[in-house]
């Protein structure tokens, strides 16, 4: 058995499907990019037969990031050299429906590696409830369809949805059926996030030995995290012998969500001693990825959430503090560079030109045309004059902000509050608008967030509830950048809501925006403005951005 573990990313679908996420499809783009800067092995997508706008973002992304250049450079040490000399395999999800594995093919055909998954559940439970089959005629269904898919396309991946709750030997010949029908990979979901590790070993170990033909597939996972045993129970199947690991970054995802996989890598990195398996991902692209996540779904990240929280490297007690003083490995299982945070504070400065701050920008990852290195440099000089030194995570915020925005429909052209103790909270707001003229809007609130809220929603009808709003200081020190992440709920009913791929459920649409600014009103009106310009797009009130980036992967 080889000890190398593929990572399947479905940030961009299971992720996708988080309560409040949405996306849009040059978000989306980006974030394949830099997924595929990370070394996923494979990226899914999407769910293509949701929307034509859904298929349209996978047919994006197999086409600007499945036919990019290798994900970065080839490690002759590791056993995944030859996966990472090409780009990510790109993949679309279908249920067992000939319509729904057309539209998947159609949209990733275009890659140079692309994938079918398709699935269909298998627990007595969903058969009887949801799908009102019996397991024959499901049977049936598996042999037709995967066959099907197959005929498309050479690398199919079939999934029984709630493998979990599944009777063990109907698993079995329903994945030796799939693989004798042309499954490459077979993925066992615990779609209810039901199992413990040591039950969920003791299936994936079933199901290698008894499965027919299971020798000619990867055997994958795809853990839920309802009972926060989703990391857990990845690692105990890859003890198992799985080779395919599914995953979102953040952990996001339905419900409580998936397998982290900053969390399972940096597992497998830090214990390589117990699991002795190797991933392909670059664990210094960790940090930037989450962030980039975490800004375009408006879904911030717990602070103690491991690997990537806020507080993940931070040692506040005196005690630890004392300890890490004497050596940093007494409280430190994992250094913050691993994942990417550098310690350099001081990378650029106010007399630094264009030309370091295009090689900074370089070294983290962000290739920008002359267009929006004129526009990073602009801001980079007016951060410059506030703030004396200006670390890699304030050129990552006001990369964020200013360049993978969606193209500025309303701007903010001006911002004055006033509040305190002393009257109530007051916020004008000057907009530039889409023809090019200024509007001014006076409003009051509970507080100057609220009032700036309220002037902008007076200049444009952008029906939307607010339900999400988080603030974080960027660095340390009282001229830091405030970074502000916003998830706004539509209202609009020009706004179709989007089907989820497993229950059919309607989810209302919701954006998230950010902004960042040393004046942290200013940032939350950015950030207010920018989930806005989203809604307007995806409504039709606006057109569609332009391909924001050019990053390359
Ligand atoms: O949770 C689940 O079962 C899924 C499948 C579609 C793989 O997301
Ligand atoms: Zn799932």
């Amino acid at each position: 058995m080889d000890n190398y573990v593929r990572i399947f990313d479905t940030t961009l679908r299971d992720g996708e499907q988080s309560p409040g996420a949405s996306l849009t499809s040059g978000e989306k783009v980006e974030i394949a990019r830099a997924l595929a800067r990370m070394g996923i092995d494979i990226i899914e997508a999407g769910f293509p037969a949701a929307s034509p706008d859904d298929l349209e973002a996978v047919r994006r992304i197999a086409i600007e990031v499945g036919t990019g250049p290798q994900a970065r450079s080839e490690d002759a040490d590791t056993a995944q050299s030859v996966t990472q000399r090409q780009p990510p395999i790109i993949c679309g999800l279908a249920r067992t429906t000939k319509s729904d594995i057309d539209a998947a093919w159609e949209a990733v055909r275009h890659a140079a590696r692309p994938r079918i998954h398709t699935f269909i559940a298998t627990s007595p439970i969903h058969m009887q409830y949801k799908l009102k089959m019996s397991p024959g005629e499901v049977v049936q269904r598996v042999r037709e369809m995967v066959a099907y898919a197959r005929t498309l396309c050479a690398d199919v991946e079939f999934s029984p949805e709630d493998a979990g709750r599944s009777e063990p030997e109907f698993l079995y010949t329903v994945l030796a059926l799939a693989i004798e029908c042309g499954a490459t990979t077979l993925n066992i979901p615990d779609t209810v996030g039901y199992t413990t590790p040591e039950e969920w070993g003791r299936l994936i170990e079933g199901i290698i030995r008894n499965t027919k033909g299971i020798e000619k597939a990867v055997v994958s996972m795809h853990c839920h995290n309802d009972l926060g045993m989703a990391t857990a129970n990845t690692l105990a199947g890859l003890r198992a012998g799985a080779r395919q690991v599914e995953g979102t970054i953040n952990g996001i995802g339905e419900r409580a969500g998936n397998a982290s996989i900053e969390e399972v890598v940096m597992a497998l990195h830090t214990r390589r001693n117990l699991f002795h398996l190797t991933t392909g991902i670059d664990t210094t692209q960790i940090s930037r990825v989450s962030h980039m996540v975490s800004t375009y779904t408006g879904i911030p990240v717990q602070p103690n959430k491991a690997i990537v929280g806020a507080n993940a490297f931070a040692h506040e007690a005196g005690i630890h503090q004392d300890g890490m003083l004497k050596h940093h490995t007494t409280y430190e299982i994992m250094q913050p560079e691993m994942i990417g945070l550098t310690q350099s504070s001081l990378v650029l400065g106010k007399h630094s030109g264009r030309h370091a701050l295009r090689v900074r920008l370089g070294e983290l990852g962000h290739e920008l045309t002359t267009e929006e290195l004129d526009r990073a440099f602009e801001r980079f000089k007016e951060l410059a004059d506030k703030k004396k030194s200006i670390a890699d995570a304030d050129l990552e915020a006001l990369v964020a902000d200013q360049i993978y925005q969606p193209r500025e429909i309303y701007a903010l052209d001006g911002l004055q509050v006033a509040c305190g103790t002393m009257g109530m909270p007051t916020a004008t707001v000057r907009l530039r608008c889409p023809d090019g003229s200024l509007q001014v809007q006076a409003s009051t609130g509970t507080g100057p967030v609220d009032a700036a809220y309220k002037a902008i929603d007076g200049i444009i009808n952008a029906p939307n509830s607010l339900e999400e709003f988080s603030i974080r200081a960027i660095t340390e020190g009282i001229d830091a950048i405030g970074e502000v992440t916003v998830r706004l709920e539509s209202k609009d009913e020009a706004l179709a809501p989007r089907e989820t791929a497993q229950n059919g459920r309607k989810r209302t649409r919701s954006f998230g925006g950010h902004g960042a600014d040393t004046d942290i009103i200013v940032a939350s009106a950015k950030a207010y403005l920018s989930a806005i310009n989203k809604l307007l797009v995806a409504s039709g009130r606006a057109p569609a951005a332009a391909p924001v980036s050019t990053a390359k992967p």
